[in-house]
């Protein structure tokens, strides 16, 4: 087993071939946990220094390294083959601040001076080696800049350690086989669970999961289930393991659980809410909803920033719509979003971003902006992009580089992904952040500059894969009512998707 004989015990067969761009690894991210929380982050709109350690594909630090064309972006990665991909996407979107170096992290660690404002860990801690974590704790340590801010995600013990028993049986399966091919120790091990229910049933929160990954891709599945060393953790027990590299715990990476206590009802508020440890709260929230996975962030020597400070910058946010639906949703919340709906300026902003892209200082314009005190607007924005309503970013709203790099970047990702099962992740050049769209989008996007009949468009991919067409999530095989099903898609589509996209700066 190469893996063994790597010494890493992170599975190296094949390399990792998930392309995503992780939202809370993005600059505007971490902006906004620092906002929000009144902690001081990197300046983004200055020169800084970003490093992606275990970059994968490097389709998170490439789309960033596209919109902050300030930034200077390093992805390292031990796979070469996985390098050479995200160099090929470095090249393809014309992007002259970003470098791939094939390396270990304890080889980048030995041979490399370069300080960083952010270094970024997705998909590594929990899935690595306890020695492999040291080595990643010694570049926090010495290559992260003081005020640098830690990107990280975690399985969470809280709703993942239920798997560990049938991860140690895939071990034993693929320790009594050790030449099995992955393809076929997956249907083993799928059918191993189907034939032995108990294994399920005593596992009842990891059972969504371990049914998810027997029936994805062989590839996904290696990487996030068949190395020796993957092993949950809590949120308490990486902060510890952190605090070693001078790391304090900043926030949530997930606006949902940033404040983990405000959007959940009576008597899980109250249960969250009697802890005052952010730590601790978060612990709290975990055990209660069976957190299965986490993003995090942390600081090294976090710095307040004043109640002025924390003014302005909400004032300079820029936001953009990406779903109008929920825009309206919200009106009818109840709780903790009925209250935040009724602010002074929630409604206002709301208003505002229909006509297009602002910041919330411009949406309230006109208005008696000095009556409405900063919470307000704190828990507007946050309540925005906890429905899903918005996007924000940081700096200029439409600066003419920027949508250029996001134009090209999108356009080389969009030829990577043309797949009826995945969803293709772009970047935004107004709020300088991901946008996900489904193969209908790109399709449709496609069909504005080319020629092309979006349905038989569709219809191929679909043959290509073998994928089932369906019509209102029902298998079908009559391909007439699968096309017409389509052609109403496609015909609403200008109304349905595109305004957000265009909000977004993903079309013009
Ligand atoms: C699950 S993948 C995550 C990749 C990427 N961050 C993403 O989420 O798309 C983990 C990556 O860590 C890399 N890796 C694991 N151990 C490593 C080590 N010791 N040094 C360098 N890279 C390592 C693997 O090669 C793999 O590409």
């Amino acid at each position: 087993m190469s893996e063994v004989s790597s010494g890493h015990a992170y599975f190296t067969e094949t390399d990792y071939e998930v392309f995503n761009i992780f939202p809370g690894m993005c600059p505007a991210a971490i902006r906004f946990a620092g906002l929000m929380t009144g902690i001081k982050t990197p300046d983004f709109e200055q020169s800084f220094d970003f490093l992606d350690l275990g970059c994968g594909q490097g389709f998170a630090s490439n789309a960033y390294a596209a919109v902050y064309p300030s930034g200077r972006f390093v992805g390292v990665d031990m796979a070469e083959g996985a390098i050479l991909g995200a160099r090929k996407l470095a090249e393809e979107a014309g992007l002259n601040n970003i470098r791939f170096e094939v390396a270990t992290f304890a080889d980048f660690a030995r041979n490399t001076t370069q300080k960083f404002d952010v270094i970024g860990l997705h998909g590594i801690w929990t899935w690595v080696g306890m020695d492999v974590r040291e080595d990643a704790l010694e570049i926090l340590r010495t290559l992260l800049k003081p005020g640098g801010v830690v990107y990280i995600s975690t399985n969470s013990a809280y709703g993942r350690d239920q798997a560990k028993p049938a991860h140690a049986l895939l071990m034993a399966m693929r320790r009594a086989k050790p030449d099995e091919d992955v393809a076929d120790l997956m249907k083993r091990f799928g059918d191993t669970l189907k034939q032995n229910p108990t294994i399920l049933e005593n596992a009842p929160r990891a059972k969504a999961f371990l049914e998810f990954l027997i029936n994805g891709s062989a590839n996904f599945f290696s990487h996030e289930y068949l190395s020796s060393a993957w092993s949950p953790v809590s949120l308490a027990d990486l902060a510890a393991d952190l605090a070693r590299a001078d790391l304090s715990f900043l926030a949530s990476a997930n606006p949902w659980t940033l404040n983990p206590s405000q959007f959940i009802n009576e008597p899980h508020r109250s249960f969250v809410e009697a802890f005052s440890d952010p730590i601790d709260r978060a612990t709290a929230y975990d055990a209660l909803m069976g957190t299965e996975f986490r993003t995090d962030l942390f600081i090294k020597g976090p710095q307040v920033i004043t109640p002025e400070e924390q003014r302005q910058m909400v004032l300079a946010t820029p936001l953009a719509f990406k779903n109008k639906s929920r825009l309206q949703l919200v009106k009818d919340g109840r709780g903790e979003v009925a209250r935040i709906a009724a602010n002074a300026s929630y409604s206002l902003i709301c208003e505002r971003l229909l006509q297009g892209p602002c910041t919330i200082g411009e949406a309230l314009s006109g208005t008696e902006l000095e009556a409405i005190d900063t919470q307000d607007l704190l828990d507007s924005l946050h309540l925005l992009k906890v429905v899903g309503a918005v996007s924000s970013g940081i700096g200029a709203i439409d600066d003419p580089e920027i949508r250029a790099r996001a134009q090209r970047f999108n356009a080389a990702a969009l030829a990577v992904h043309a797949s009826l099962n995945g969803t293709t992740p772009l970047i935004s050049p107004v709020c300088r952040g991901p946008v996900t769209v489904s193969i209908i989008d790109s399709i449709a996007i496609r069909a504005e500059k080319e020629p092309i009949d979006p349905v038989a468009t569709l219809l191929k991919v679909a043959a290509k894969e073998r994928v089932s067409l369906q019509v209102d999530g029902v298998a079908v095989e009559d391909a007439e009512a699968v096309a017409k099903s389509y052609r109403r898609t496609f015909a609403a589509w200008p109304l349905v998707r595109r305004p957000a996209l265009a909000s977004l700066g993903v079309l013009s």
